[in-house]
């Protein structure tokens, strides 16, 4: 077989047979290979799904806070965003009105970016109910959920709704973001309107990285180097808790350290421009929740730690010069 040539809007015939098997077996995803669409990472799926779902009457209900761009991509197709707020457990569907009438609803369920909360089955019951009432289509963004360190597998919204659920993952965490591949999987009534827009955009994502990446899979290499990460992630992160305890005590709680790369830090410091400035200086790069947030002021004492690419010892003195900024900005308001 010569991979050489174009090929298909919806990617590698292969790949989305291997990615079919392999997600109904770790997520429990129920989809025929025909409603995989491979996109050029998570970011692409949400540009193409807000051009295809997405206009200036639109409103476009999402979580707040969230991944800053995940937002602007459908304010620049002119929609409306109308933030939900998020709690420890995630998106607070009971805070939606049942006036609302959106085109999209965004959630990340599994892991909620950037707080860490697992959506409860009652919500995702609830989100559901709620786009069928109002025809709408949820977004489930499942971009980290692979590396989980308590508790049982998370299963997906697109288990429970297949028709009302557009579910979007990426290799960008499990393997890295430089690969540029992820996948949408549509309900089936979506998947030529998406084909089309894919070949529009950029005919198809590359095939010869799709294939090596099917064989991986196919190998058992993925769900082994899951294995391995998840074990050495778990190290990192159970580290850092143990440094944030030892060196801040009761000035910081943990929250979302279930899964994922990262975790957030709540303090009873207030995350001034002033004071990330003074962390920034001391060689610490750290960004506040407060960066995600769409509606300003209810995150300014939490921090997104993460923690996947730094070593133990980075780690260590990146904590221990953080308590130093935090102390002297303490000792100077009083
Ligand atoms: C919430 C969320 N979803 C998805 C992604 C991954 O995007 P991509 O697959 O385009 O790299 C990110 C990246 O940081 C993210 O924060």
């Amino acid at each position: 077989m010569i991979y050489y040539g174009y090929s298909s809007p919806e990617g590698s015939e292969e790949l989305r047979n291997v990615l079919s098997t392999y997600l109904f077996r770790t997520r429990g995803i129920k989809c025929h290979s025909s409603q995989i669409v491979i996109t050029s990472g998570a970011t692409q799926a949400f540009t193409l799904l807000a051009k295809l779902l997405v206009n200036s009457e639109s409103e476009v209900l999402i979580e707040d806070p969230v991944t800053k761009e995940i937002p602007e991509i459908f304010i620049e197709r002119g929609a409306r965003i109308s933030p939900i707020p998020v709690d420890e457990y995630g998106m607070q569907t009971e805070s939606i009105s049942t006036k609302r009438k959106p085109s999209i609803i965004f959630v990340t369920p599994s892991h909620q970016f950037p707080l860490g909360g697992i959506l409860p089955i009652q919500r995702r019951i609830q989100l559901i109910h709620f786009a069928k009432k109002t025809n709408s289509y949820i977004l489930e963004d499942d971009y980290d959920s692979e590396f989980r360190y308590l508790g049982p597998p998370v299963s997906t919204i697109q288990g429970l709704s297949p028709e009302r659920v557009i579910y979007i993952g990426t290799f960008s965490k499990i393997l890295s973001p430089s690969l540029r591949i992820g996948y949408i999987i549509l309900p089936n009534s979506l998947v030529e309107n998406v084909k089309t827009l894919k070949r529009y955009t950029d005919y198809h994502s590359p095939t010869i990285e799709q294939v090596i990446l099917a064989r991986f899979i196919q190998g058992g290499h993925l769900e082994k180097h899951v294995v391995k990460m998840r074990k050495l992630y778990k190290s990192k992160r159970d580290f850092l808790i143990k440094c944030l305890k030892s060196e801040l005590g009761d000035r910081v709680k943990i929250l979302g350290a279930s899964t994922g790369l990262h975790l957030i830090g709540q303090f009873n410091v207030i995350f001034s421009k002033k004071i990330l400035d003074k962390l920034e200086n001391n060689g610490i790069i750290i960004y506040p929740v407060e960066k995600h947030a769409l509606v300003k002021g209810h995150h300014i004492n939490k921090l997104i730690f993460g923690y996947g690419n730094l070593t133990k010892v980075e780690l260590e003195e990146g904590v221990r010069r953080m308590k130093k900024v935090i102390e002297e900005e303490l000792e100077q308001n009083n």
